[in-house]
């Protein structure tokens, strides 16, 4: 279990964001400042974010925008204020060369010749929870270009997540969370709002030996496949083989929320196949800016992520805005979910 390191606690050290990337950086000879400007660059969209949701309650900016995305959902005010505040800071980065997000219909490419870099990004996750004062999220991943003076394409992201450079998420929470890995393990930080830095808090999270949680939308149950029902009857204790975990349930509809609860307590995250409507089942969540960076902190801290078959860092998108089934979290109950859906059940 990773007891939070309270700031100052790092050895009476205070270690800021830029500090710790800093500090990554100098373990990565082939790291360039521009690398770690970018990680703060997310920071910074961070804590404007964070701003204009305390607020939210008191601002025009609740409810929805008036347009559907992409996805087919309804766009709410926080969805647009957040993506456009991502895509300006990146914009302007000087850095990066493709931007793509849940809320863009395509991949927006950034003029310039020397542009190392892509991003990822979900900017509001959980935004169904915006109306309700329930805490939500930003989802972030980094790919570095094949060729930094190329125009931006589509092709600078549809790549398995194991290409992927840096990953991260924000929690806007009762505090909010910055926690993030270069591929040398997961960090966490806790904006201090009084001095406006990202401090570090949870140095090196690993999930812990023994879980406690299941995460589940158990509404779809009755869409699921056999298989699944039988996993999740499993982990609650309902089927004696092999050994039940015997999980309790949490689950918040902000999937960067459910994932950090699992992360920090131990447990797992499953959004299987459903299906709406008589549709033939299918994942909700989306590969590119939701699972591939969520999977790479998970790997990082010792647990797992697929889709039930394939390893979801191994997946490779073809498709900009594609949804995959997914079980993430605690290593040992997604190899049980992996085992449960290749056991036909009787
Ligand atoms: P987003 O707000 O970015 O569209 O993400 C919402 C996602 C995810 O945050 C959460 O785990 C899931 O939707 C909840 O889905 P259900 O409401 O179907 O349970
Ligand atoms: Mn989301
Ligand atoms: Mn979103």
């Amino acid at each position: 279990m990773t007891n939070p390191t309270r700031a100052g606690d790092a050895g009476g050290q205070i270690v800021t964001v830029e500090r710790h990337i800093r500090e990554c950086q100098g373990s990565h000879p082939e790291a360039t400042g521009r690398f770690s400007q970018l990680l703060y660059d997310f920071a910074l969209a961070g804590k404007l974010i964070a701003h204009a949701l305390r607020r939210a309650g008191m601002m025009d900016v609740l409810g929805h925008a008036g347009n559907v995305n992409v996805q087919g959902e309804e766009q709410k005010k926080l969805d647009v204020y957040s993506n456009d505040t991502l895509v300006e800071v990146f914009r302007r980065s000087g850095r990066v060369g493709v931007i793509a997000s849940e809320e863009e219909d395509d991949v927006l490419a950034i003029d310039g010749d020397d542009r190392p870099y892509a991003v990822v990004f979900d900017p509001l996750d959980g935004s169904s929870n915006t109306e309700v004062n329930v805490s939500l999220g930003t989802i972030f991943g980094v790919y570095r270009r094949a060729d930094a003076s190329a125009p931006g394409s589509r092709d600078d992201v549809l790549r398995p997540g194991r290409d992927l450079l840096a990953a991260g998420y924000i929690l806007y929470g009762p505090c909010t969370n910055l926690v993030y890995s270069v591929g040398d393990g997961v960090h966490g930080f806790t904006l201090d709002p009084d001095c406006g830095e990202f401090l570090l808090t949870h140095e090196s999270i690993r999930f812990p030996e023994k879980p406690k949680y299941f995460s589940a939308n158990q509404g779809g149950e009755t869409t699921w496949s056999p298989e699944v029902q039988r996993y999740v009857r499993w982990l609650r204790g309902m089927e004696s083989e092999p050994a039940s975990p015997k999980l309790s349930s949490r689950y918040v509809g902000t999937l960067v929320v459910d994932f950090h609860r699992n992360l920090i307590d131990g447990g797992v995250f499953l959004y299987p196949a459903v299906s709406k409507k008589g549709a033939p089942p299918k994942g909700k969540l989306r590969q590119l800016y939701e699972l591939a960076p969520l999977a790479f902190l998970a790997e990082q801290a010792g647990g797992a992520a697929s889709n039930g078959v394939t390893p979801t860092l191994d997946i490779e998108p073809t498709e900009l805005h594609q949804r995959e089934a997914i079980f993430i979290g605690d290593r040992g109950l997604v190899e049980q979910a992996d085992a449960f859906l290749a056991q036909p059940a009787s």
